[in-house]
């Protein structure tokens, strides 16, 4: 049986082929089944390039971006596992501050809270976004509630990220 990974992407620039190349085929290549939850952009960036229905291919869950409706069932099993990658220096600051005004930040947020699950970012910003006077404390409050953060290269594929899951 697969252990499920929950899989979660932003809009970063590359975000619209290198997801699906990069980290969701690896990902299920190692043998994790994929719960994969995008931010509304995101979802928009990768439905005009028909990139949605090649990353269904990969898994049998629900590729989503939007909440259920109320008494409608919950999509994706609960993940032990979960990765944000690519993630965006706004989606990270949301997070880092408890927003969860989108489902992606949503899962994100509920797992930040439950003991024993493994939350790993892996982040793509511009410098100047580094160098914002908040970030460094964004970083520190993920890292505070065991989250492993990693900024992924600016050349070179962005699988290393995969490495660090449990
Ligand atoms: C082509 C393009 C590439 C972008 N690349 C990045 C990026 O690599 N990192 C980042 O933090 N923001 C990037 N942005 C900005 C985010 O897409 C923008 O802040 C967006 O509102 C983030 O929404 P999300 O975090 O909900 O996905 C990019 C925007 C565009 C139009």
């Amino acid at each position: 049986m697969s252990r499920v990974l929950g899989l979660v992407a932003a809009s970063c620039g590359g975000v619209e082929t290198r997801f699906r190349t990069e980290l969701a085929a690896p990902a299920a290549a190692r043998g994790w089944r994929l719960a994969i939850t995008l931010t509304p952009v995101t979802a928009r960036w990768l439905a005009a390039t028909g990139e949605l229905d090649r990353l269904r291919e990969l898994t049998d869950l629900e590729v989503r971006s939007a909440p259920r409706l109320p008494g409608e069932p919950r999509p994706h099993p609960d993940p032990g596992v979960f990765l944000f990658a690519p993630a965006t220096a706004n989606s990270v600051a949301k997070l880092a501050l408890g927003l969860a005004d989108n489902q992606a930040l949503t899962v994100l947020g509920d797992a930040l809270g439950e003991d024993g699950v493994t939350v790993v970012v892996g982040y793509q910003v511009r410098d100047s976004r580094f160098r914002h006077p908040a970030w460094q404390g964004h970083l520190a409050a993920l890292a505070d509630a065991g989250v492993r953060t990693h900024r992924l290269p600016a050349e070179g594929p962005w699988t290393g990220v995969l490495d660090l899951l449990p």
